[in-house]
């Protein structure tokens, strides 16, 4: 828990920088281009992330599935719609998200990323977190629980807990896709997603008003935001 002063000091740090859009499509444009692991050979197109660089949530899955590399856009899938649902029941909606993944190519036949996979995407996610220093990162599901918090314990027993760690909050949740066929993960999910807008209550109520991006808004930029 912040001091009031730490607070203050924390709020003056962050009205110091504001992140821009630029900023964010230059790190996409990098993602994109990347061929640091083998699934580059395999992929249509890197899906880098999706949401505008405001974004007070950030939410973080495991890989592109099928329609994601064929789209370019994160959680564009069956998954993606359950997503959609818990946001919205929160009184949000997607454009208040940022999402991305763990690795941000397909592995060939939905397999699970391999672990010198999500090494060579790692910096990619720790440069998204840095610029949008969001209020809460949603982790789903095990793997980017082992990317985010790798020494904590598993996603049964810290789903819908509030983990700070680094100034960081974190709260891990079961992968949408989980809950698609299975009804009791699925109301899991909606009640620990009830707690994330307590958290997110309490962590505006902390900050101070974020400046905006003051940068003209061109095509390309416009494209992050439409869903
Ligand atoms: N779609 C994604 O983009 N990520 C997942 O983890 C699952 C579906």
């Amino acid at each position: 828990m912040r001091s009031d002063r730490e607070t203050t000091a924390y709020n003056r740090l962050r009205m110091q920088v504001a992140p821009t859009t630029e900023q964010l499509l230059e790190i996409h444009g990098r993602i994109r281009a990347c061929v640091a692991c083998r699934l580059h050979v395999t992929r249509t197109q890197a899906v880098p992330g999706y949401g505008p660089v405001s974004a007070r949530i950030m939410a973080v899955g495991e890989a592109p599935g099928e329609k994601e590399d064929q789209q370019g856009r994160p959680f564009v899938g069956a998954a993606g719609k359950l997503l959609t649902e818990l946001v919205e029941s929160i009184g949000l909606t997607r454009r208040d998200l940022y999402i991305t993944n763990t690795v941000r190519c397909r592995p060939p036949g939905n397999r699970d990323p391999e672990p010198d996979e999500v090494t060579a995407c790692s910096h990619f996610l720790d440069e998204q977190i840095a610029l949008l220093r969001p209020d809460v990162i949603l982790i789903l599901g095990r793997h980017a629980l082992l990317r985010l918090l790798p020494d904590s314990a598993g996603i049964s027993r810290l789903h819908g807990e509030r983990v700070v760690r680094h100034e960081r909050t974190y709260v891990p949740l079961y992968h949408p896709a989980a809950a698609l066929y299975n009804g009791s993960l699925r109301e899991t999910l909606f009640a620990d997603m009830a707690r994330v807008r307590a958290y997110l209550d309490e962590a505006e109520s902390l900050r101070a008003p974020r400046p905006q991006p003051s940068e003209p808004v061109n095509a390309d930029q416009l494209s992050l935001f439409a869903l």
